[in-house]
């Protein structure tokens, strides 16, 4: 069995920024290391350490680059690839006019295939190790997916995005098909390799009340499963919803009265929430999913993440491709940095870190696999050059401390940033 000693700059953290002062939650070592057998972490340390323990190991020395763990993206459509950065239009126009086409050519099981692949060789070259992702109406597109991920050892999430209203003829399944499709994928994939299934309605005003209530059943006999969907993107979304569900008491009713609110389940966008829908999400332990590129590209808003962390809610952080306007973790935390300040708070780079990687991971409630450099979690990571740039490698020469280092390379750096990245134990990519 090969030992690989990863030997540079490392950071992982002990608690949440959010919770304990920066200090207290994130150990940065300026000569550190880690080690990896078998696709797991099985020590970290001192360079100096671990060299001593480990002589039989393979070393890879990255010199001053920064090792952390590999990024982990919530909520992304991956069937958007495509059509990300499309211009001018709002949610619902969007969905219309560049989205549904798009999502259509999806029941051909070939392209499928060759936009997941796709997809996870532009993410993995933003060092993105973990998403969330949601599928297109067809069960191929599902199985494209994890085909794909599986070949490279990846951990990740998707489901098939169910609606049997508001959407174009061929996008559309009903809510036994919904139920059905999405059972037969779960009998499948779930738990098998690193794949994961998470129920998908796309969003109550897709939906019916049928399939809403078959959905929520199907999560009642998967409770392992999680279920991902939007929440209070926009505010026309809402007042939609209301008038499609006038009996409901706010937006997260129409989840919460079929069985779609829980602790498994991760929340899109979740921006302009009533103070019962925050309540009752902090409740239940729910995931928020903050997708800040997509919110100032779609101009949906200004999603409260601080005042929320404040009250204890779950949080992870999202590109939401290809409503978002980037594939990078590094531009997303950018944009989450810039929101805050235009909510007249702010945002360190050590809570911009966490959240791209165990704050994600908690959100999908992966913590305990993936999303930090500890012993016991797998070999999922990414090695930043805190240099990559002459504009960023002027300013990083400056710097006091690791934190501005990496800060200059969260808001200027993009895939040149990324200096390998590790998957499953292994950074040569697996097809
Ligand atoms: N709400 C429902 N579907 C979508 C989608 O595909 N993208 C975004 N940004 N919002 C949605
Ligand atoms: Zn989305």
């Amino acid at each position: 069995m090969t030992k690989s000693l990863l030997l540079g700059q490392t950071i992982h953290f002990d608690q949440s920024p959010f919770d304990v002062p920066v200090d207290a939650a994130a150990s940065h070592n300026s000569q550190g290391g880690i080690l990896l057998e078998n696709g797991m972490i099985t020590d970290v340390g001192t360079a100096a350490s671990l060299r001593a323990r480990h002589p039989d190991a393979v070393i890879k020395d990255y010199g001053d680059h920064l090792i952390v763990a590999g990024f982990v993206d919530a909520h992304v459509h991956y069937p958007q690839t495509g059509i990300i950065a499309s211009w001018g239009k709002r949610l619902i126009d969007w969905l219309n006019t560049y989205t549904f086409p798009e999502e259509m050519r999806f029941a051909d099981a070939d392209y499928a295939a060759e936009i997941s692949n796709r997809y996870l060789d532009l993410t993995r070259s933003h060092g993105v190790t973990t998403m969330a992702s949601y599928g297109t109406i067809h069960p191929t597109s599902v199985t494209a997916f994890f085909e794909a991920a599986q070949k490279r050892g990846q951990r990740v999430v998707a489901g098939k995005t169910c609606m049997d209203r508001n959407a174009p003829d061929g996008l559309r399944d009903t809510a036994q098909r919904a139920y059905d499709e999405s059972k037969a994928l779960i009998e499948q994939w779930q738990g098998v390799d690193r794949i994961s299934y998470a129920i998908t309605p796309r969003f109550s005003p897709t939906s019916t009340a049928e399939q809403l209530a078959a959905l929520g059943a199907l999560w009642a006999e998967h409770p392992d499963c999680l279920m991902q969907t939007h929440l209070s993107e926009q505010t026309d979304e809402i007042e939609w919803v209301h008038s499609l569900f006038p009996n409901a008491r706010d937006y997260l009713d129409t989840y919460e009265a079929y069985g779609l609110l829980g602790e498994k389940g991760m929340y899109g966008h979740a921006i302009h929430l009533e103070p019962r829908e925050r309540d009752r999400l902090k409740e239940v332990g729910a995931g928020l999913v903050h997708c800040p590129t997509s919110n100032t590209f779609i101009g949906s808003g200004l999603f409260d993440l601080n005042g929320l962390m404040q009250a204890g809610h779950t949080i992870g952080l999202a590109t939401d491709t290809g409503g978002g306007s980037s594939f990078s973790m590094l531009r997303t935390m950018a944009a989450a940095y810039e929101i805050a300040h235009l909510r007249h708070t702010s945002l360190h780079a050590a809570q911009l870190l966490w959240l791209a990687t165990a704050g994600s991971a908690a959100a999908m409630h992966m913590g305990d696999k993936i999303g930090n450099l500890q012993v016991g979690l797998e070999a999922d990571l990414v090695v930043l050059d805190l240099a990559s740039t002459p504009d960023i490698s002027q300013r990083s020469a400056r710097a006091n401390d690791i934190w501005e280092s990496l800060f200059a390379t969260i808001m200027m750096g993009d895939d040149r940033a990324i200096h390998d990245v590790w998957i499953n134990g292994r950074n040569t990519p697996h097809t």
